[in-house]
């Protein structure tokens, strides 16, 4: 299978003031279509700086990244709005729900994006978060929610698209090992089921390993790329 997201001596410098953090140093790696990878390191490591440019929501000082066959540095604005809409779900480390909306509003925004027709969006963000266990808290609003059940609904909004890639950052922080293993599970049924790429940043060794490849950051560099058995 062709490789669906490749990052070439990507490095990502933000100055601030007088100080430059080097978050990632001459990162190199391609993901096949249909993998299930888990990306580790400690915090600061630039993680989720590597998230954020892997999806085009930050691009990176030096070095290509290349998403679905595309050079993104090459794309305008609004050709990488349109590539993450069609291509990319994300769980957001900090969930990013929409605060004036209903939970069940803001799993039915991406379907929107994604030019779903209006009349089929209710029952499939219905479905998403019915998978999430949140049947009950659809008309309720983010804060009134808890952290982990705002980590689910962050989770239905990513999927409810079938995206061809998922992107979460530590989409089980926030959940008891429990509901964080059966988060993890759904991740490999859409993986096995749908040939859905799926990136996942975790803390949690037991779920990192259980990909069946890791991707260890350590200050900016990848320190290990390694097939989990
Ligand atoms: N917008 C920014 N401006 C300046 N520095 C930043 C910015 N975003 C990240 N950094 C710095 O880049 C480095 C990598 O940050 P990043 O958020 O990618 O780490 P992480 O591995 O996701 O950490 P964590 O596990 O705590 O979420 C850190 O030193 C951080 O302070
Ligand atoms: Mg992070």
């Amino acid at each position: 299978m062709g490789k669906v997201i490749e990052l070439q001596a990507v490095s990502k410098t933000y100055v601030m003031g007088e100080n430059e953090v080097n978050a990632l140093v001459n990162v190199n790696f391609a993901i096949d279509e249909g993998e299930f990878v888990s990306i580790m390191g400690p915090s600061g490591s630039g993680k989720s700086t590597c998230m954020n440019i892997i999806g085009c929501l930050d691009t990176p000082t030096s070095g290509d990244v290349i998403i679905a066959g595309k050079y993104t540095s090459k794309m305008t604005e609004k050709e990488l709005s349109f590539l993450r809409n069609q291509t990319v779900g994300f769980v957001f480390q900090q969930y990013h729900l929409l605060p004036n909306m209903t939970v069940l509003e803001n799993v039915m925004l991406p379907l929107r994006y994604k030019k779903i027709p209006p009349a089929e969006r209710k029952a499939l963000a219905q479905v998403a978060l019915e998978r999430m266990g949140l049947s009950e808290r659809m008309s309720h609003l983010p804060h009134e929610l808890s952290g982990g059940q705002k980590q689910r609904v962050a989770i239905a909004r990513a999927t409810v698209t079938e995206p061809k890639i998922i992107l979460a950052d530590e989409p089980t922080g926030a959940l008891d090992s429990e509901t964080g293993h059966n988060v993890i599970d759904l991740f490999k049924n859409i993986n096995k089921n749908s040939g859905t790429t799926i990136v996942i940043i975790t803390h949690d060794d037991g779920i990192g390993h259980s990909a069946p490849r890791t991707i260890h950051i350590f200050d900016g560099r990848i320190k290990k790329d390694e097939r989990n058995v």
